[in-house]
Parts: C-alpha cells; structure tokens; sequence
C-alpha cells in the first residue's frame, strides 16, 4: 500500500461493530491519514460533533451513506464532506488495499476539483457581474455627455431636460415598483429633444410662432433622435431611443411622427410628455411667457385622456405641486 496516499487527510469512520471499525483506522492509519475518529453508531449528534473537521466519511457495512449523507447535509447543498461505503473501498474481505484507498483519493481529488470548480465560477460571475456594471456606468455617462449636447443645441434652459427627467421618473416610481424602468426613465429621458441637434437655429430659435413649414421641421427631431439612438444594444439606450420617438404621441392618436394611439404609445414616452409639457409651460420660452404652476397643471389635467394617458395625469396629480417643479 502506498504509505502516504491519505497523508493529512482527517477521516471520521460512522458505524460497527467496533472491530471492524478498529481495523479500518488502522488501515487508514497504514496509508497516512494522521487522524481517524470513530462514530459507533449513526446518530446525528455524535456524527455532527465528529465530523466538524473530517475531509471524508466512511460508513462501514449496515450503516448506509445515504443515511450518513443526510444526517451531514440534510437540504442537500453539496455542503458536507463526501459521504463513502466501505462496500465500495474495501475488497471481499473488508480490507482496504491499495485500490480501496486509491478510490478514496480519487474521491477526495474530484471533491477538491468540484470546489474549486465552484470557486472559480463565482470569480467568473463577479467579475461578469462588475464588467456588466461598468459596461453599464460608461453607457450612462455617454448618455449624460450626450444629453449635454442636446442641451446646448436647444431652445431650453440646460436644466430642463433634467428636471423633465426627474419628474417622469417620479411619476414612473408611483406607476410602478418596477425600480429598473424608474432608473431607465431616469437616464434615458433627458435624451427626449436629441433629434433637435440637427433642426436649424433659424427655426429653433425663432421667437413668436412657426410657420407650419417650419413646424414641419421642428416635428422630425423626434425621427432624427430615435436614428440616432437606435441599435444602441442596451436597455437604457431602447428605452432613450423610445422615448425619443415618441414623446409628441398623443394618447387620442392625433400626435407625431407614427400617430400612435393610447397603450401602444411607450409607457416611458408618456411619462415623459406630460413632464416636457409641463416643464415648457412652467417656463420662459423664445415665443411665451412662463404659466403659474397652477395653470400649467390644468392644462395637463384638461388633457387627459386626449392629449395625455390618464394614468400618467393620474399620477402626476398624486404627486402634487410640491413635487412637479423639484429639478
Ligand atoms: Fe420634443
Ligand atoms: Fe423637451
């Protein structure tokens, strides 16, 4: 027998009679395991205070490993040591040869090998997990940088795209518990004017009304955004893109660029209309005055269920106007 086969490996023997169980451990003994424990009888407490430090147990004829299996790891989690017959180590005359104690080491080495299999996988899915998140971190400031271009290409005051944003996103978390849609409506809405990039200063700017041509043009923005955000192959990127094109639909079907009517509008693009239609009212713009928040808010209440979703409205109004003008 190879004398150092078990060298360091603690083994706890469960069962009888007791010369059998003698025999075993100096087996073991004979193959270099430096400490074997001795469990008469299977019974839970004695198993479990013997086998706190054991690297494999064996149950001797009569005792089964399955019963043995179950009393170290009764939900079955893998968590144990590895429970082993005798039967299947010793030879017809219940002694362990050298093959016995070779399939108790091959035993213990796949035992090694599945743990640190299990250890490497959970090194794989953290750093999975912590590429996603950057992945995800350096997407959202694209979107931030972006979102600043707009910004400076607008007819808003920087801060509007923020604050329209902030308020979807508020009436998004008293819509839904769904946290991801109130974080992709977050960061997604400020790109809702992107298209407006490329509309010409001479029309963006231009105070007093539009004439309808140059309406016209005004109204591809929301197209012109969504090409630019689309194929962005990520969530937040769908849901800007979404946004983009659909946030001048109106719930009655009479918006632009699809006319699109009610549900079949994007939920985010809904939030985000009645939060930019707001906002613009509440503030000064090249061609009107800033309205009272109270006018405003009549304004999006008078247009429920034509201009606006009633659930959207709904939910703006919950909010109250201690929360519709927060940036
Ligand atoms: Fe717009
Ligand atoms: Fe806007």
């Amino acid at each position: 027998m190879d004398d150092g086969a078990l060298a360091g490996t603690r083994v706890l023997v469960v069962g009888g009679p007791r010369e059998a169980a003698e025999g075993l451990r100096a087996q073991l003994s004979a193959a270099g395991s430096p400490s074997v424990d001795l469990v008469p009888v299977l019974d839970l407490v004695a198993v479990q205070a013997a086998a706190a430090q054991p690297e494999v147990v064996i149950a001797l004829s009569g005792t089964p490993a399955d019963a043995v299996r179950m009393q170290l790891d009764p939900l079955g989690l893998d968590a144990g040591p590895p429970v082993v017959s005798v039967d299947e180590l010793a030879d017809a005359r219940g002694s362990l040869d050298e093959a016995g104690v070779r399939r108790l080491t091959l035993r213990l080495e796949h035992r090694a090998m599945r743990r640190r299999l299990g250890e490497l996988e959970a090194i794989v899915a953290s750093q999975a997990l912590s590429a996603f998140r950057d992945t995800e971190a350096v997407r959202v400031d694209s979107l931030r940088r972006l979102a600043l271009a707009a910004e400076y290409r607008d007819d808003n005051s920087p801060e509007h795209t923020q604050r329209v944003a902030s308020l979807a996103a508020r009436m998004a978390r008293h819509i839904t518990r769904d946290d991801r849609l109130v974080w992709l409506v977050r960061n997604a809405a400020p790109l809702h004017d992107l298209g407006k990039i490329a509309i010409p200063d001479s029309i963006l700017l231009k105070p007093g009304k539009l004439a309808d041509e140059e309406f016209e043009v005004v109204k591809t923005h929301a197209v012109l955004g969504a090409r630019v955000l689309a194929d962005g192959n990520s969530e937040v990127l769908g849901v800007a893109e979404r946004i983009a094109r659909s946030h001048h639909e109106r719930w009655d079907g009479t918006g632009y660029p699809d006319g699109l009517q009610g549900e079949a509008i994007p939920l985010e693009a809904r939030l985000v209309h009645v939060a930019d239609v707001f906002d613009v009212l509440v503030h000064e713009r090249p061609y009107k005055e800033a309205w009272t928040v109270e006018d405003a808010a009549g304004e999006i209440r008078g247009g429920t269920g034509t201009q606006f979703d009633p659930g959207v409205v709904a939910a703006f109004d919950a909010l109250g106007a201690g929360s519709w003008t927060i940036g």
